[in-house]
């Protein structure tokens, strides 16, 4: 039996993806030349867990297929602008042919001519902490471009930054571009978050950059995906549970990876997976959206907005704000205050005139049990399957798929 190939895991990529739009093959063509070079700078941006850092691995997967350098920076380092100069000193030492100049320091010729030894003192030239990092930058850049690509610098969770620090980096970026380098910087986000960062005028270089916001797809490519994942493997799925999946899944990426890899494990040794299997998923799924996406977003949301939130409980479906204002014992401009801050927090979104709705699937579930004890984030459109660029080989193969 085929092992579970379902990635219900942060930054797991998945073998199959739920894609809105061509994201990566349009920045494919970016790196290539064929699309303007602006498009190289992009800032991704959607709620948790609707696949910003596995969109971000897709496009370090090809620009490195397509010979670019790729550097990935943490926001967890104590200065971006050092890790990027360790970064491009690094990569400089397997790129630069004269990374290392030698020096003759010694030279002796043993008697009678046996042989002789020679002292040499290797040193890299990269050493020297003096060298500018727009220096190395620029030879860094200049040496990718002669080998037919460029440089690219990639940065995670973005929102979590220090500005000033953001700042220095896209500058650097910046100048390389205006150098004539072929060069590319890409950011990933919580939208909430990346509001914020992009409201701070030292981020200008990122609210130019390409937007791509992600979210979630419609239930009916969700049921796809779990199709097309089962399908590549030794078990069956019925469509009627697929379509099950699909549904219970809201579209939601890390969702469709939880309803699946607990639905096949349900399934046991059966070679299908039968409808059943996946309503047994359902609340094992609903569990690790509360748990894993709710629990740590609604930490953040106190007090009055959390009011808010409770005050929405009492309706089934979209809530009038009238009647949240109500609730809450507050007049209607102050509820759109807090109406205002909770869609920022892609917690509720507009649902027609006067209405509001809770905008994350089982938000519902996590606010109930908050009471008994994280932008718009669910675009719906047309949305494909779509394989990721690259599948790391299964373990031992070596090969490449995909
Ligand atoms: N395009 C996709 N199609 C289907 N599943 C996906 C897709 N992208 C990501 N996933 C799955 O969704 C989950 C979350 O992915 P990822 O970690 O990339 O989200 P994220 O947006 O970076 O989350 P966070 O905001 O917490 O950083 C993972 O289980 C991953 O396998
Ligand atoms: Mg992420």
């Amino acid at each position: 039996m085929d092992r579970n190939p379902f990635t219900p895991g942060f930054g797991l990529t998945p073998p199959v993806l739920a894609m809105q739009g061509t994201p990566v093959e349009d920045f494919t063509e970016a790196l290539e030349g064929t699309r303007p070079a602006g498009h190289r700078s992009v800032l991704i941006s959607g709620a948790r867990g609707v696949g910003k850092t596995v969109l971000l691995s897709q496009f370090h997967d090809v620009a490195e297929e397509v010979g670019w350098e790729v550097i990935v920076l943490h926001t967890s380092s104590d200065s971006l602008a050092e890790e990027l100069r360790g970064r491009a000193v690094h990569v400089l030492r397997d790129l630069d042919p004269q990374a290392s100049s030698s020096r003759l320091t010694s030279a002796s010729i043993t008697a009678m001519g046996a042989g002789a030894s020679v002292g040499r003192e290797v040193s890299s030239r990269y050493d020297e902490e003096e060298v500018p990092l727009a220096v190395l930058l620029d030879r860094l850049a200049s040496l990718a471009s002669l080998r037919g690509g460029g440089l690219l610098v990639l940065l995670d969770e973005v929102q979590s930054a220090d500005p000033e620090q953001v700042h220095v980096i896209t500058q650097h970026m910046q100048d390389l571009g205006q150098r004539g380098h072929a060069a590319g910087f890409v950011a990933a986000g919580v939208r909430a978050g990346v509001d914020e960062l992009l409201a701070n005028p030292k981020t200008t270089f990122l609210r130019r950059a390409h937007q791509v916001e992600i979210g979630s797809v419609d239930v009916g490519t969700a049921a796809q995906v779990i199709m097309t994942t089962v399908a590549d493997t030794d078990k069956h799925i019925t469509p009627e549970a697929a379509v099950r999946a699909g549904d219970i899944s809201q579209g939601y990426p890390y969702l469709i990876q939880v309803v699946g890899a607990e639905a096949w494990q349900r399934s046991g040794t059966e070679e299908t997976i039968e409808v059943e299997d996946v309503e047994g998923a359902r609340e094992y799924a609903i569990d690790a959206m509360v748990h894993n996406v709710h629990g740590p977003a609604l930490r953040d949301i106190t007090g009055r907005k959390n009011d808010y939130l409770m005050a929405m409980l009492e309706d089934d479906g979209p809530s009038a704000v009238a009647d949240i204002a109500r609730r809450m014992g507050i007049d209607l401009n102050n509820q759109n205050v807090y109406r205002a801050r909770l869609i920022a927090d892609e917690m509720i979104r507009p649902a027609g005139r006067g209405l509001v709705e809770l905008a994350m699937p089982y938000l519902r579930d996590a606010l109930l049990r908050r009471q008994e004890g994280g932008r718009s984030a669910l675009a719906h459109g047309p949305a494909r399957v779509a394989r990721p660029v690259r599948r790391r080989p299964p373990r031992g193969s070596g090969g490449r798929t995909g």
